[in-house]
């Protein structure tokens, strides 16, 4: 079994999601890469020798990752058939991870097998001015905080590697 996780991130809360979700791949004995949207010319990896695909990224201003949506919709054809996986991270709960399965292709939407709102973090020094200002007028605070909960990363790549290993036994 062979899973790629796809990322984008701004922060590094994603890619920790990311990076856990393939520790725990490959703790059930699965292959398991990353993907970091970010790099140049990630977006148009070569997708055929993997069975699961997961896909995350952050909320920001509502939205969900520009990148990972654009990926997904650039890569569905490619993505058909392969056991699929998503993650959505964000500070506000109410989004959760209903907002990101919604900004995927229909098809693909409707082949998401496991996916999770794995909460979020905000550690301000690592924000810009900008960032600031507008989460400060959000929240009304600039304290730290974090509801990012890796045991659901944890819960999604156990789940995403028994889905992916039944798949293939069926082939
Ligand atoms: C300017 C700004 C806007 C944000 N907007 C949202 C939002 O609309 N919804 C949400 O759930 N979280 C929002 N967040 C919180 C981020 O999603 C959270 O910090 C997340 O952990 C960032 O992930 P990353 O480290 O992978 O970039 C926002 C954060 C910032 C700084």
């Amino acid at each position: 079994m062979k899973s790629l996780i796809v990322y984008d991130t701004k922060h590094g809360a994603s890619a920790e999601v990311a990076e856990r979700i393939a520790k725990v791949i490959q703790g059930k004995g699965g292959e398991a890469e990353l993907l970091d949207l970010r790099v140049k010319g990630a977006a148009a990896a070569p997708l055929g020798a993997y069975d699961a695909v997961v896909l995350g990224g952050p909320y920001y201003m509502g939205m969900w990752s520009k990148r990972a949506k654009a990926f997904a919709a650039r890569r569905e054809a490619d993505l058909a058939g392969k056991a699929i996986g998503l993650f959505a991270v964000g500070s506000n709960a109410e989004l959760g991870d209903k907002a990101a399965i919604a900004a995927l292709p229909a098809s693909l939407r409707a082949a998401v097998a496991a996916s999770a709102y794995v909460g979020g973090r905000l550690v301000f020094r690592e924000l810009g001015s900008f960032e600031r200002f507008i989460v400060k007028k959000v929240s009304g605070s600039e304290a730290d905080s974090s509801t990012l909960d890796l045991s659901k990363a944890e819960a999604l790549g156990a789940e995403l590697a028994a889905i992916a290993a039944a798949k293939k036994a069926l082939k």
